[in-house]
């Protein structure tokens, strides 16, 4: 019989800082494996077995990140009973930014209304809304900030190399959004966020930046695509969300039977039970959506958070662990008492 434990009991921070809000948004166009196949050689088979990828969302061209995150930071908003000028901070996780600068942040924050929110975006890749969220929390935690809105956004597919079968099978666009508060129940436990920049070259966009600003060589060198070395990515992907799940754990002092629903990032069905095997949590606790979304990136563990707690997967009172992985490299958990 497991011990009854609480946010009280367990090891964290004495204040709480909770999800009070939740929005998504997911483009309309579905693409589906069948599709890719007419694109690049490849089979819905192979996509299958390798990945659990079925389908992607795919936003219509001229689609900016920011009109993805918009739909979902206004449902978080108003999920969480909130009037725009309520929002302190504006945190946007995306590897996919409208422009290099202003930050999509600050784009997003004039379309809401947010008058009052000090705005930036993050870049951590695929573990953003991790990061985002994290960071988040510490502004809370001062008292200075009350109400802080994170949004995961990406609009892969228009950096996505569609002549590249090891990649454009994987990615999809999609958006998610939480509200953050102190509450009186619940909240962040306890978290754990870390990196290792000397494998940065495995995933990345190369093109656009200062070491490759744009020219006709950047360009007929792809440099503007995301570029993956998956096979390379695959052991560090496990390895790094496995133990960044057993920091949290160890640090709040509970075990993975205390904990009701794991989130993992949805890159791929093999990463996710390779993790559950080598952490030690069972399948039937681990929420998967990547057959609908493929990778979404930032907005990855946002949306199927939401999705997770819209399916009835999460119960208040619930302890869940949202664990990322993605490019830098970059990595973290987060332990929430529901
Ligand atoms: O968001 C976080 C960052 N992303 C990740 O963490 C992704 C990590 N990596 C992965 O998910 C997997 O490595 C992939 C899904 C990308 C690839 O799966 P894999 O089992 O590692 O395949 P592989 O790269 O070792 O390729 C196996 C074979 C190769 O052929 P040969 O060399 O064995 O003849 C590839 O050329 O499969 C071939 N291949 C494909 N075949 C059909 C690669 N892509 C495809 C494709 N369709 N789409």
């Amino acid at each position: 019989m497991l011990p009854d434990i609480s946010i009280n009991t367990v090891r964290g921070s004495d204040k709480r800082i909770g999800i009070i809000g939740m929005g998504m948004h997911v483009p309309e166009k579905v693409l589906s494996n069948a599709d890719i196949e007419k694109m690049v050689d490849t089979t819905d088979e192979w996509i299958t077995t390798r990945t659990g990828i079925k389908e992607r969302r795919i936003a219509e061209p001229g689609t900016a990140t920011s009109d993805l995150a918009f739909p979902a930071a206004k449902q978080a908003l108003e999920n969480a009973n909130l009037a725009p000028e309520d929002v302190d901070l504006l945190i946007v996780a995306t590897t996919t930014p409208d422009m290099l600068f202003p930050s999509t942040a600050c784009i997003l924050q004039a379309r809401l209304g947010l008058v009052n929110a000090a705005c930036f975006d993050l870049s951590a890749a695929c573990s953003g809304s991790v990061y985002a969220i994290i960071t988040a929390k510490q502004y809370l935690l001062t008292g200075r900030y009350r109400n802080a809105l994170v949004v995961g956004a990406e609009a892969l597919s228009g950096f996505v190399d569609w002549t590249d079968r090891a990649t454009c099978i994987l990615f999809g666009d999609g958006a998610g959004a939480v509200v953050l508060a102190p509450g009186e129940t619940g909240g962040v436990v306890t978290s754990h966020m870390g990196a290792d920049g000397s494998l940065a070259s495995l995933l990345c966009m190369p093109g656009g930046g200062s070491k490759y600003p744009p020219s006709h060589h950047s360009i007929d060198r792809r440099l503007h695509f995301l570029q993956m070395e998956g096979r390379e990515l695959f052991k560090p992907a496990v390895r790094r969300m496995a133990e960044s799940v057993q920091i949290v754990l160890d640090r709040a002092g509970i075990t993975q039977e205390h904990v009701e629903c794991f989130i993992p990032h949805q890159a791929n069905r093999r990463i996710i039970e390779a993790v559950a095997k080598q952490a030690g949590v069972p399948m039937d606790k681990v929420f998967m959506n990547l057959q609908k979304y493929g990778n979404t990136s930032a907005a990855s563990n946002l949306i199927a958070l939401y999705e997770a707690v819209e399916e009835g997967r999460i119960n208040q009172g619930d302890h869940i662990v949202l664990v990322a992985f993605g490019a830098g490299l970059t990595f973290g958990s987060l332990l929430i008492e529901w």
